[in-house]
């Protein structure tokens, strides 16, 4: 069955779906970029990845080339005519195709892409295996909290990981702080069993597996504190774990070579991960919205 994506109003064989080489996403990394888990065919927190990706458009005065509603469709129409199950949704959004010059260009269309792709979930057991980080320094500009498709700092810092055997990089800022994996958020479990994950600001992106997590253990009583810590205070902790939309959560056993806890999945990991499994398992069907999305927007 051929893979389809979809590129500026058409639906093509991957093969053939490709923008323009003077688009400035190719040339200059202008655009921004979401990526959106599929559970049995249905967006895994649609509503919170659009909102964010309205953000970081409107931050980079960059126009959404469709409304919401026919970006919906366009994903949903994607995910159809690639019969997807499991997997993840890639769009990116860029400023559009114009000679190269770093000024925006008085007149471009933006160019919009979506891929999907087949991504099996692990089982529940499968998914409480333990993974290792290793550290590395966090380069990149004072603006994270956008989903820039300029990730060359991210790509060097992943590459630490590839080369130590790990399985990601948890990137530290001059002050020794921890901010955020590669391509995911951060999370201790001190001693006092305090949930920690750094606030969110300009120098982390603000996940959005991350917020569910958050919500969810909010109705539980878990004490959360939303705030940086050192990469020794990480090696300390009772446990460690990462997020992120294709992540779901996966416990850390090593820090660069240090044990965290027991050097086993942490119990409050493991309960985290079930109550993610839950959360996908309920999803809304198509076209019906959760309390919690008509709660928090529009969409
Ligand atoms: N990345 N931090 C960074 C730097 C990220 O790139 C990501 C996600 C996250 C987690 O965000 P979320 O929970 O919304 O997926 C945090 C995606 C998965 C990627 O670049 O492939």
């Amino acid at each position: 069955m051929p893979r389809v994506s979809y590129v500026n109003g058409k639906y093509l064989p991957h093969a053939d779906a490709m923008v323009n080489v003077e688009d400035r996403g190719y040339q200059l990394a202008d655009g921004v970029y979401e990526v959106i888990g599929i559970f049995n065919g249905h967006l895994i927190d649609k509503a919170a990845h659009f909102q964010r990706l309205q953000r970081s458009l409107k931050e980079l005065c960059i126009e959404l080339p469709v409304n919401i509603a026919a970006l919906s469709f366009i994903i949903d129409e994607t995910i159809r005519k690639n019969f997807l199950g499991h997997g993840k949704v890639y769009l990116q959004i860029t400023r559009g195709v114009a000679p190269r010059d770093h000024a925006f260009p008085e007149k471009s269309k933006s160019t919009l892409v979506v891929t999907v792709s087949h991504m099996p979930w692990p089982s529940r057991s499968d998914a409480k295996q333990g993974y290792s980080v290793v550290t590395g320094p966090d380069l990149r500009w004072q603006r994270c909290d956008i989903k820039s498709i300029s990730l060359l700092p991210n790509v060097l810092a992943k590459q630490i990981a590839v080369e130590a055997g790990a399985d990601e990089t948890w990137m530290v800022n001059s002050e020794g702080h921890i901010t955020e994996g590669t391509a995911s958020n951060a999370w201790i479990v001190t001693t006092n069993n305090e949930l920690v994950t750094r606030q969110t600001d300009d120098h982390i992106l603000a996940g959005i597996t991350r917020r569910t997590i958050l919500r969810l253990v909010e109705e539980q009583g878990v004490t959360i504190k939303e705030r940086a810590f050192t990469v020794m205070e990480a090696q300390n902790a009772k446990e460690a774990f990462f997020t992120s939309s294709t992540a779901l959560i996966k416990p850390v056993t090593l820090i660069d070579d240090i044990k965290i806890g027991s050097g086993s999945p942490g119990v409050m990991t493991c309960t985290l991960i079930d109550m993610y499994f839950n959360f996908m398992e309920n999803l809304p069907k198509k076209n019906e919205r959760s309390s919690y999305e008509s709660k928090s927007n529009n969409l």
